[in-house]
């Protein structure tokens, strides 16, 4: 993995400001070229404070929210009001807060039937992309996080939907959290024209040692998938997840 796309931020806010300013510029630059922003946001606690700093007057009034559709790389299946809900962290951290349409947030359901849902979202996005048969949407941004076990999204290590080619979105099962989820694919995700992982933590440091410079095992290290063919991938990572990395860049 090159470097030069590993940016060491000075603790959570730092990369949390650091992602509130690329979302920002992407936000802009998108509705500039093509009219509109579509993002697949991360769940997880890392990215809770990117949503927080979006909402405050700083970032919110620089954003199109008119323009911006936000969609989610995963969600677990519960209902939105869950604690464990993506969707519900994302709506107490910014949506409350932020004047977006309301059909412009395209939530997965997690409350509904695994698959059923699966087969819903993946409608909405040929509908949003408008896709004809076989076509990967190419979302502006995706943010994902990683796991200190090597996922991201809701993709596991070691989980058949690693070898997914053609749908969209996936209906798994999470054995470990007894738990299911529901997630974008590989292919989706390497089709995004700008996917930045966000990891802070010591606890990530290891793995992410091991996803960045380690040896490439995709199937145990799911997040080394993640190879974007036409887009940019950048890894914004707190100073203490970096600790073991070897001749990383700077913020
Ligand atoms: C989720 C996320 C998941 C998350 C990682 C890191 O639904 O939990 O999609 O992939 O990004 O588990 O989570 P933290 O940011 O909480 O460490």
């Amino acid at each position: 993995m090159s470097h030069e796309n590993v940016i060491v931020c000075a603790g959570l806010d730092g990369l949390s400001r650091r992602a509130a300013a690329e979302f920002v510029f992407l936000a802009r630059q998108s509705m500039l070229e093509s009219g509109r922003f579509a993002v697949a946001l991360s769940g997880g606690s890392t990215p809770r404070g990117l949503y927080s700093l979006l909402s405050t007057p700083e970032f919110r009034d620089q954003v199109p929210w008119r323009k911006a559709h936000l969609f989610w790389g995963d969600e677990r299946c519960v209902l939105p009001d869950h604690p464990e809900s993506n969707y519900g962290m994302v709506r107490n951290a910014l949506l409350s807060r932020v004047s977006i349409p309301e059909k412009n947030i395209h939530r997965m359901k997690g409350e509904g039937n695994p698959e059923g849902s699966a087969l819903e979202y993946e409608q909405s996005l040929r509908e949003f992309f408008r896709l004809s048969d076989g076509e990967l949407p190419r979302f502006d941004l995706i943010l994902l996080g990683l796991g200190p076990d090597g996922h991201t999204a809701s993709l596991f290590p070691g989980a058949q939907v690693l070898q997914e080619k053609s749908r969209l979105v996936a209906a798994v099962y999470v054995e470990k959290m007894k738990s299911h989820r529901l997630t974008l694919t590989l292919p989706v995700l390497n089709h995004g024209a700008n996917i930045f992982f966000l990891v802070a933590g010591k606890e990530k440091a290891p793995v992410l040692r091991d996803v960045l410079q380690g040896k490439s095992q995709p199937e145990p290290l799911p997040a080394q998938c993640v190879q974007p063919a036409r887009g940019r991938l950048v890894w914004l990572v707190e100073e203490s997840a970096a600790a073991l990395l070897v001749n990383r860049a700077g913020s």
